[in-house]
């Protein structure tokens, strides 16, 4: 059975967050002897040169494209055994970033999803199940109920539609998302295209796939609250019986204390009570930090936006930055947010570091060197970053919400269960507290803290079940 990925990003390539890495790691967990899974992004002119140079020309095609002709190149890169198709045409893919201009978005991904689309049987090559992810790829499954149908190639070819964030849509006024989909009046109604009276990418894909799926469990059945729907959640009741939560993994190799070549020391579940400090050690000195490997250290690695719950921090910052902590920041983001945490950087220079920047190699460092991992989400389909931590073993502190709830067990000094700090509502001082009772056990109670640690370190959130459930989903719409 072939299988294509359809999506904005994907990791080694480029990345803007965890949906790069759900694109990049899952399909090398499928089960090869069935399933023949491969991807297919832009080829953006900011993914690394060595990488570029490192793809291969296939072929190319013209497509008429807003009243104009438009080449499109395919290229292909086969890493790690996967298959990776990337579409060309600098005029849309160039740029420093892979996206983030609203407007220029929605034209540029209409145009990557036909293109895509009409790339397939220049490659000769038929999927079977089209996975299409996010808002980027919302009009795929709109195109193959439509006039891509036409064709014998897309014939049947099934879609589903998986839900990273639903908090991004690629909406604009009707007229324009008409003229940049290239679709008939007849989509935009509100039982289709139409969303407020706008017209809405991802909603497009929501209403056609044959299945949906979003990254976990809690956050398929927090859709379709008003809350969390991002207004649509009246489509996800609708259509909740072909909508199923399966929680993401990571990549077990990539992120692995045994080998890390980022870190300074390596470990592992055995000898994680001598070894891991030594990351502590390294860290506080490369980031200017008070040397003390004792020191209660809690990290963050996050886009630094509303979502992740950073104004939970903001409004106590003074209350966390205590004596007895140290904080470290590794995001990017929104000003206020970035700023805030300069501040506290210059205010509490010694326990307080904030590395306002993108770094892979620094991400790892702090999932080594801390004890804790804050991620006090509004809300969060799934979450990578406490995943990465509980590898690492280093004790998340979250808000139950979305993946975070699925994924993390709140500590229990009674029965000695859980592997994280948990609280519930969005409620800064609620955190604080939170953080302040995981602080406590830190100091006073350490075995029990070490024996969390334990648990961190052989719960199991690799991608072999979570793959299963795909392939469950690809049996089940191909009628096996
Ligand atoms: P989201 O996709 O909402 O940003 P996730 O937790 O699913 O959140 O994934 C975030 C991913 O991005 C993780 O792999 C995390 O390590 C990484 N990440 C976020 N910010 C940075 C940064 N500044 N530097 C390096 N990695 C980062
Ligand atoms: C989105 C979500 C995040 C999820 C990631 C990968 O960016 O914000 O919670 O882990 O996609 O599915």
């Amino acid at each position: 059975k072939n299988i294509l990925f359809i999506a904005s990003e994907a990791v080694p390539f480029i990345k803007t967050g965890g949906l790069a890495d759900v694109v990049g790691s899952l399909p090398k967990c499928f089960d090869k002897k069935y399933f023949d899974v491969r991807v297919m992004i832009p080829k953006y002119l900011c993914i690394k040169e060595v990488l570029r140079n490192e793809m291969t020309y296939i072929d190319h095609f013209y497509m008429d494209y807003l009243g104009q002709s438009r080449y499109v190149g395919i290229l292909q890169y086969v890493y790690e055994g996967i298959t990776f198709y990337f579409i060309d045409n600098e005029s849309y893919f160039w740029g420093e970033k892979p996206y983030g201009d609203w407007y220029y978005d929605l034209e540029k991904f209409s145009f990557f999803s036909q293109a895509a689309l009409s790339a397939l049987p220049v490659i000769g090559w038929k999927p079977d199940i089209v996975h299409c992810h996010d808002w980027q790829t919302g009009l795929i499954p709109v195109y193959l109920k439509d006039r891509f149908r036409g064709g014998e190639f897309f014939r049947d070819m099934k879609t589903v539609m998986t839900i990273h964030n639903l908090k991004f849509q690629g909406v604009w006024d009707v007229k324009t998302i008409q003229r940049f989909s290239g679709l008939p009046d007849y989509y935009f109604t509100p039982d289709k295209l139409e969303a407020y009276k706008d017209g809405n990418m991802l909603k497009g894909g929501l209403v056609y796939a044959d299945a949906i799926t979003t990254v976990s469990s809690t956050y398929a059945e927090e859709i379709k609250t008003p809350f969390y729907g991002e207004g649509l959640d009246g489509l996800m009741r609708a259509r909740a019986n072909d909508l199923r939560g399966i929680v993401n993994g990571i990549d077990y190799d990539d992120f692995n204390p045994e080998t890390d070549p980022y870190i300074a020391q390596q470990y592992n579940a055995k000898n994680f009570r001598k070894e891991k400090a030594k990351n502590k050690l390294a860290l506080q000195e490369e980031l200017g930090l008070a040397r003390d490997d004792k020191k209660f250290m809690i990290g963050i690695v996050s886009r630094l936006t509303d979502q992740k719950g950073l104004d939970l921090i903001q409004c106590v910052m003074d209350e966390i930055c205590t004596d007895d902590v140290q904080l470290v920041v590794l995001g990017t983001g929104d000003d206020k947010y970035e700023n805030m945490f300069r501040h506290y950087d210059w205010k509490y220079h010694d326990r307080v570091s904030a590395q306002i920047y993108y770094s892979e190699p620094m991400s790892h460092k702090i999932y080594a060197a801390c004890d804790a991992f804050l991620m006090p989400s509004l809300f969060e389909p799934c979450g990578l970053s406490q995943l990465m931590a509980l590898r690492y073993g280093t004790v998340p502190i979250v808000r139950e919400t979305g993946g975070l709830k699925d994924t993390v067990w709140p500590y229990n000094e009674y029965e000695g269960t859980g592997t994280g700090f948990s609280f519930a509502n969005y409620n800064a001082h609620e955190m604080l507290n939170i953080i302040r009772y995981a602080k406590y056990i830190y100091y006073n109670k350490k075995r029990e803290w070490n024996k969390i640690v334990d648990r961190d370190m052989a719960v199991d959130f690799s991608w072999n079940t979570s793959a299963g459930k795909y392939q469950e989903l690809y049996d089940w719409l191909l009628g096996y």
